[in-house]
């Protein structure tokens, strides 16, 4: 397991306590509900789904048909309604929904009332669209207020969204509305990113050219003059000119508990994304509930969560998760390096953020730039911070402890998927000891389990990386991937179907405590040898390392070993690339993990070809160690980066 070294100032296998003040103010402060919601799951959910507002109550919790799940059978709610209309009866009526920047700086409030006044009148253009209960929407818009509003109205009436990410390229914008069957798209002229213009609207014209399902477009007016932009005529519609007509009275649509709420789209491991559906009552129960006792959301809290709409952390924990719970949320439209490397620490301060969610990558960039960009900022206000996405090293852990909590905030290291909707494994802020990199254990109410091959469960505290499982369904899951059910059965339920355990295809271990220690993806496991090694562990052993910046590890195929590690390496700045450092390197792994783990190439390369969400594509380091051509590149941040290290591999390997 991944121990704490070398990090001046803490101990090996330190722990991290709450403090007893923040316990003491804390949402959940008693260790209790762990067993009330393990002793009957079902009645804790219920419990939870009755802190919404229910319009009709539900007659059944939960129906389990393998692998297909409802909940709160009969139930009618809206999710905007929720959202939005519940808060304006009392105090919060006036208080911030969303405190927006720009990336250019420019700024805007928007209070509960304004929000709601937005949503109802964007829920009536829509309608006036022929936007119908059901019908699909596709969202392609910049990280901007009007997003959140157009996700609501959506909601409000029934219509189903699909966020497609404004770095997503025309392509991949075209292949997400066939699939989805879109009839409307919600896109704007353009957004900012490191200054420049992302011309979204161009985008779109190239995804709906030719044969679409299609019929209009309407545009929000982001950038400077409008009558730069290419107006489809009869197809094409200015945002604020229908909002101009636009009015403002609106009835939320009693949805079914069952209703589809949106499609995501999420990359598999092969080809074709897939089409993650959720629905109404199950996934804001699940939602409403994480964020409250996971962020210890109060209400005067400033809550920034970085990321961007267009990716389910988005959905959940920038709009409806938050909102549900009444929460003063902050949006900021740009990169965290612009105008400089301290943008964040800049907002932090400028509107005394209180809790920050974001990801590893994103601290790993912050450690890179040094601790200087940090300290110059007063971000005392900070109470809690969030990691999500991929596993934290115990390196970046500490320095996100430190440098950014002042070592006074619980971090909580969440652990969940575009498919489970809401937040799965976690610890709790005021309950939880935690362990650098280790997600702790599952939110109350969620049934986890780590498994072998055969599904059977790994005692606790074994040295051996087992399989994570969901062994009872969850309200905020999945239902199917739409319109190919057939798959939906075959990538999650099948690997333990005779136990009918959801299959996240993540590889974990669990402590002589029980805490969970999250390995990356099982297909991110290497076999050494005939010895289980993951590549996050070796990729933690390496940043572990002063020189190193990033590690990208992966298996390439080895002839006697069955495979060998290679690693993909960025440096601190100032650090050279020696063929010295490389060796000092290799041995530094092999004396943190054990000689197996000792990795047999290193290469140094200036960046790490991620996709636009920050994740390593390892598929292609993959490629490009084994020598192969490199398959599809279309997800990629910058596809430049694999070109280079695909000539530089075949030079030094
Ligand atoms: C995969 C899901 C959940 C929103 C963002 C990603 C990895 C996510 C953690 C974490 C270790 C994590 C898993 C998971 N992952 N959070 N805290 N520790 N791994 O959503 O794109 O659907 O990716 O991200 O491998 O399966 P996603």
């Amino acid at each position: 397991m991944a121990e704490i070294e070398k990090v001046e100032g803490y101990r090996a296998g330190q722990t991290f306590p709450p403090s007893p003040e923040f316990t003491a103010q804390a949402n959940v402060r008693d260790p209790h509900i762990y067993d009330e919601a393990a002793a009957n799951p079902e009645a804790w959910w219920a419990k939870r789904a009755g802190e919404l507002r229910w319009t009709q109550p539900w007659t059944k919790i939960c129906e389990w048909n393998p692998p297909h799940a409802k909940w709160f059978l009969g139930g009618r709610l809206n999710v905007a309604d929720n959202c939005l209309d519940r808060h304006l009866a009392g105090p919060r009526r006036n208080k911030a929904a969303i405190i927006f920047e720009g990336e250019p700086g420019d700024t805007r409030v928007l209070t509960y009332w304004d929000l709601h006044r937005e949503v109802c009148k964007f829920a009536n253009v829509l309608l006036s669209q022929g936007v119908r209960k059901g019908d699909r929407v596709t969202i392609y818009l910049p990280m901007i207020p009007e997003a959140a509003i157009a996700m609501l109205a959506c909601a409000r009436i029934g219509a189903v969204h699909t966020v497609v990410f404004g770095g997503f390229s025309a392509d991949s914008l075209r292949e997400r509305i066939g699939d989805s069957q879109s009839k409307l798209l919600i896109t704007a002229d353009g957004g900012w990113r490191r200054g420049n213009v992302v011309r979204l609207k161009d985008a779109a014209d190239a995804a709906i050219e030719g044969e679409t399902t299609i019929e209009k477009v309407i545009v929000y007016n982001r950038m400077e003059d409008p009558r730069h932009v290419h107006m489809e005529p009869g197809r094409d519609l200015w945002w604020h000119r229908l909002m101009e007509e636009a009015g403002a009275s609106s009835e939320a649509e009693p949805m079914d508990s069952e209703d589809p709420l949106y499609i995501l789209y999420t990359s598999g491991s092969t080809g074709k994304p897939k089409g993650i559906l959720h629905t109404t009552g199950g996934y804001l129960t699940g939602v409403t509930a994480t964020t409250k006792d996971i962020f210890d959301i109060k209400e005067e809290d400033v809550y920034w969560c970085t990321a961007d709409v267009g990716w389910v952390t988005g959905h959940s924990y920038v709009v409806y998760g938050p909102l549900a719970n009444g929460a003063t949320v902050f949006m900021y439209e740009g990169a965290p390096d612009w105008p400089q490397r301290d943008r964040f620490w800049a907002l932090i301060e400028k509107y005394g953020i209180t809790i920050l969610y974001t990801a590893p990558t994103a601290i790993r960039a912050f450690m890179k730039w040094g601790t200087d960009w940090p300290a110059k900022h007063d971000m005392s206000t900070l109470r809690v911070l969030g990691s999500v996405g991929e596993p934290i090293n115990p390196e970046a852990w500490l320095w996100y402890h430190r440098h950014i909590g002042g070592e006074r905030c619980p971090i909580v290291d969440t652990w969940w998927q575009t498919e489970t909707g809401a937040i799965m494994i976690t610890p709790l802020p005021g309950l939880s000891t935690t362990k650098p990199a280790s997600a702790s254990r599952p939110f109350p109410g969620i049934a986890a389990e780590v498994v072998d091959e055969q599904g059977s469960p790994l005692p606790q505290g074994t040295d051996q990386t087992g399989i994570l499982v969901i062994t009872r369904p969850w309200p905020s899951m999945l239902r199917t991937l739409w319109g190919d059910d057939e798959r939906y059965r075959k990538v999650y339920w099948s690997k333990f179907e005779a136990q009918g355990y959801y299959f996240p295809g993540d590889g974990a271990r669990r402590d002589e405590d029980g805490d969970y220690w999250l390995l990356g993806r099982v297909d991110d496991i290497m076999l050494v040898a005939g010895h289980n090694i993951s590549t996050m562990e070796v990729e933690s052993a390496l940043v572990d390392h002063p020189s190193v910046a990033e590690a990208a590890v992966i298996g390439r195929v080895h002839e006697i070993k069955g495979q060998a590690i290679a690693a993909f390496v960025t440096l601190k700045e100032g650090v050279t690339h020696t063929s010295e450092l490389a060796g000092e390197l290799k041995s530094h792994v092999a004396k943190k993990i054990g000689a197996i783990s000792r990795p047999d190439d290193i290469l140094f390369t200036a960046e790490l070809p991620k996709t636009r969400s920050g994740k390593i594509m390892r598929r292609l380091l993959r490629d490009i160690a084994e020598g192969r051509a490199l398959g599809d590149t279309t997800t990629l941040a910058d596809p430049s980066v694999v070109a280079s290290l695909k000539e530089k591999y075949s030079e030094e390997g």
